[in-house]
């Protein structure tokens, strides 16, 4: 199948078939959609690390769908090829109506073609409700910084094999709930080629080794400008792509080069166990 001029689910599918890495970055703004989306970045997500690298908060909590679909707003007109997924915030996705509200907003004011929601499959039921309903889901697996006040701290999971089993039945199951994408993030290197190898939808990491689908960084980090990273808590799978006097439309299309040759992530960037 040839390369299609935009990227929608089947070409993240064909994609993952072809063998080609999917290169996905953080985006809130029309200033910085318009670099990525012209340095060939394929996929867009308006995270709600917008709590953090925008509002300057310590966590993701107070993150509104309102934020979401602003945010969603300012970045969609500008993409002419990049495929836009936006964020279902902390408890928009508590209840089957609420999901479905929440994902109206981000699908019909945002200009957004997909959505994401963190959990495992005790989500199934709103994936599902939500995917037979017309809307594209992704479920964000591994750390789901949205638990952060129910596990205290922002650690690598699925590291025994116990967790790693778990995770990986989570996987099946959201998939077959109508799942169109996963993202993993925080887990060991292994887990992550575990993870793939058995989904049947592609799988997006962060911080979840090389043999993913394709990478999502926040766009910040790689531009050595968030909050982490000027405070010097940069986490282990950040790269700077900054070095070297570079613009930012060239350190952008230099991530999208190595996220596609592979060069990123490196063994550095990964967690071993
Ligand atoms: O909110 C976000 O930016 C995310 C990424 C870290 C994957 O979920």
């Amino acid at each position: 199948m040839e390369p299609a001029k935009t990227v929608n689910v089947s070409e993240l599918r064909r994609m993952r078939e072809a063998g080609e890495k999917i290169a996905c970055l953080t985006c809130y703004d029309a200033s910085f959609a318009l670099i990525q989306d012209r340095a060939g970045v394929d996929m867009i997500l308006v995270g709600d690390s917008l709590g953090m690298v925008i509002h300057g908060g310590n966590t993701t909590t107070p993150v509104t769908v309102a934020d979401i679909a602003y945010h969603s707003r300012c970045v969609a007109p500008h993409l002419k090829r990049a495929f836009l997924v936006a964020d279902l915030p902390f408890l928009s996705y508590a209840t089957l109506e609420r999901a479905l509200d929440a994902s109206l907003r981000l699908m019909q004011e945002g200009g957004a073609k997909m959505v994401k929601l963190e959990g495992g499959r005790e989500q199934a039921s709103i994936v599902e409700y939500l995917s037979v309903r017309g809307v594209p889901v992704c479920a964000h697996l591994g750390l789901r910084p949205q638990f952060v006040h129910k596990m205290g701290a922002m650690k690598v999971q699925g590291r025994d094999e116990e967790a790693a089993r778990e995770m990986l039945h989570d996987a099946e199951v959201l998939a077959k709930a109508g799942a169109d994408l996963l993202l993993l993030e925080c887990v060991p290197a292994e887990l992550g080629r575990r993870i793939t190898e058995a989904s049947p939808v592609p799988v997006i990491g962060i911080g979840a080794g090389q043999d993913v689908d394709g990478q999502i960084l926040v766009m910040h980090d790689i531009l050595n400008i968030s909050p982490m990273v000027t405070l010097g808590r940069k986490p282990r799978f950040v790269k700077n792509y900054m070095t070297g006097g570079v613009d930012i439309e060239t350190a952008i299309r230099n991530y999208v080069a190595e996220v596609k040759s592979g060069a990123y992530p490196a063994p550095e960037h990964c967690f071993l166990k």
